[in-house]
């Protein structure tokens, strides 16, 4: 354990450093979250699991009772519980209220408006402010979550980033209008935020952009897929690797998790022997370079800090679950005499699914694929802001957006 201690201020990598778990919902995002936590702190990092899913899971794996604020449950490991509702009161107050009145103003019922708040889109956006918070005290190591179990729960993760581009402009724009806002707010039946909205607003997407730069720092935070041996899963862990590339996010490692052991003769497990066979291969090649891990479905429940143990024991073996097991650089520039080029990782896309805009010094970018669309908004280089872009096609797995230097 020494020896560690003084290895840790030998890494000059930034810290704290930030592990997301995705993936379907029961594929075990909570139970590898704790796993990852409990080796982390075994190996003397200072650690924090964060957990924004209100059925209090986290409590269940660790068999333990985890709060609202972070609680010790073994040496070098915290666990917090994010109650969203009490986050949204104390931090958004202001802004909420203004969501409900325009929910209302819609025709909506103040209850229904309620319910709409608490979203798990905004339980995942608070568990991520909650990083940023935690992040700026550099009070841990490392920081894990374990995010809910939404099909769009990602998309969500990944929302800061796009929302602190757009949102910024935007209320500039409702600020310098309000004067005409209030005028036409009879008229148009929605509610103008007042001065304290704004502020409130104002502060809530300064820490939204701090957020999208920290989770799109690739030596800062990784994301994780997680899927089970089935096609429902392995669909998942593919949509969300097509949007985290799509947004900059460093993915670092795949686990496919509840893998039956393959001695398994009973016949009736036959054909879920087959389908993993087929969803393994597939994985295998189409996520190619990404590592994949894979852990076995014990045989019973993975509950208690003793059983996941032995999930951390078969899941990571000796090494450092905190390293960044793989860099992607899912955008990339490349810079060729007067002709530019910024690349997008675009796995899975189809040559013409696939339309960039630019709009004035950001690409708008939308993917289309046969498991629903994606839009991205990438901020420009400086060195493009004088140039054309003059095409933008799709080349192995990648969108290449081209930029020329203007004519004279
Ligand atoms: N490898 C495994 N072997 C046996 N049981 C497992 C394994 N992985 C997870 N489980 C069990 O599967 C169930 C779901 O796991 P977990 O709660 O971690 O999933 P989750 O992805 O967090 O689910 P949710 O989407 O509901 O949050 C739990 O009962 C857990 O103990
Ligand atoms: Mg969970």
């Amino acid at each position: 354990m020494m020896i560690y201690k003084i290895l840790l201020t030998e890494i000059d990598s930034p810290r704290p450093r930030i592990i997301l778990y995705t993936g379907k919902g029961g594929t075990g995002k909570s139970v590898i979250s704790c796993i990852t936590g409990l080796k982390a702190a075994e190996l003397g990092y200072k650690t924090l699991l964060i957990s924004s899913d209100p059925a209090h899971t986290l409590s269940d794996a660790l068999g333990l009772a985890v709060g609202d604020k972070p609680t010790l449950i073994v040496e070098n490991l915290w666990a917090q519980q994010i109650d969203p509702v009490k986050e949204t009161i104390s931090n958004y107050g202001i802004v909420q209220d203004f969501t409900v009145e325009v929910f209302q103003s819609q025709g909506i019922d103040e209850t229904l408006a309620y319910e709409l708040a608490s979203l798990p889109v905004m339980t995942t956006l608070f568990a991520l402010l909650k990083i940023e918070e935690v992040y700026e005290t550099k009070e841990y190591d490392v920081l894990i979550l374990d995010t809910v179990p939404s099909g769009e729960s990602l998309k969500s993760i990944l929302f800061p980033k796009v929302f602190g581009n757009i949102s910024r402009k935007l209320l500039k724009l409702i600020g310098s209008l309000n004067w005409a806002a209030k005028a036409i707010s009879p008229l148009v039946g929605m509610p103008v935020p007042n001065r304290d909205v704004i502020e409130a607003e104002a502060k809530l997407i300064t820490r939204l952009e701090k957020l999208g730069h920290i989770l799109t720092d690739t030596e800062v935070t990784s994301l994780r897929l997680i899927s089970n041996p089935d096609t429902f899963s392995i669909t998942n862990m593919r949509r969300s690797f097509i949007t985290s590339n799509l947004y900059g996010v460093n993915v670092d490692l795949a686990i496919i998790n509840k893998v039956l052991p393959d001695n398994i003769t009973d016949p009736y497990f036959e054909k879920w022997l087959g389908t993993q066979e087929e969803v393994m291969k597939y994985a295998e090649t189409s996520f190619y370079p990404l590592p994949i891990k894979k852990m076995k479905l014990f045989d019973s429940e993975l509950k208690g800090i003793e059983m996941l143990e032995e999930g951390s024991l078969t899941l990571f073996e000796d090494e450092d679950p905190t390293k960044i097991y793989f860099v992607g650089n899912p955008i990339e520039t490349i810079q060729q005499k007067d002709q530019f080029m910024l690349k997008v990782k675009a796995p899975f896309v189809e040559k013409d699914a696939c339309e960039v805009e630019r709009i004035g010094d950001e690409a708008i970018v939308k993917i289309c694929s046969d498991i629903g669309d994606s839009v991205n908004v990438i901020p420009l280089p400086a060195i493009t802001h004088q140039m054309s872009l003059t095409k933008a096609k799709i080349l192995d797995n990648e969108l290449v957006i081209y930029f020329t230097e203007e004519d004279e």
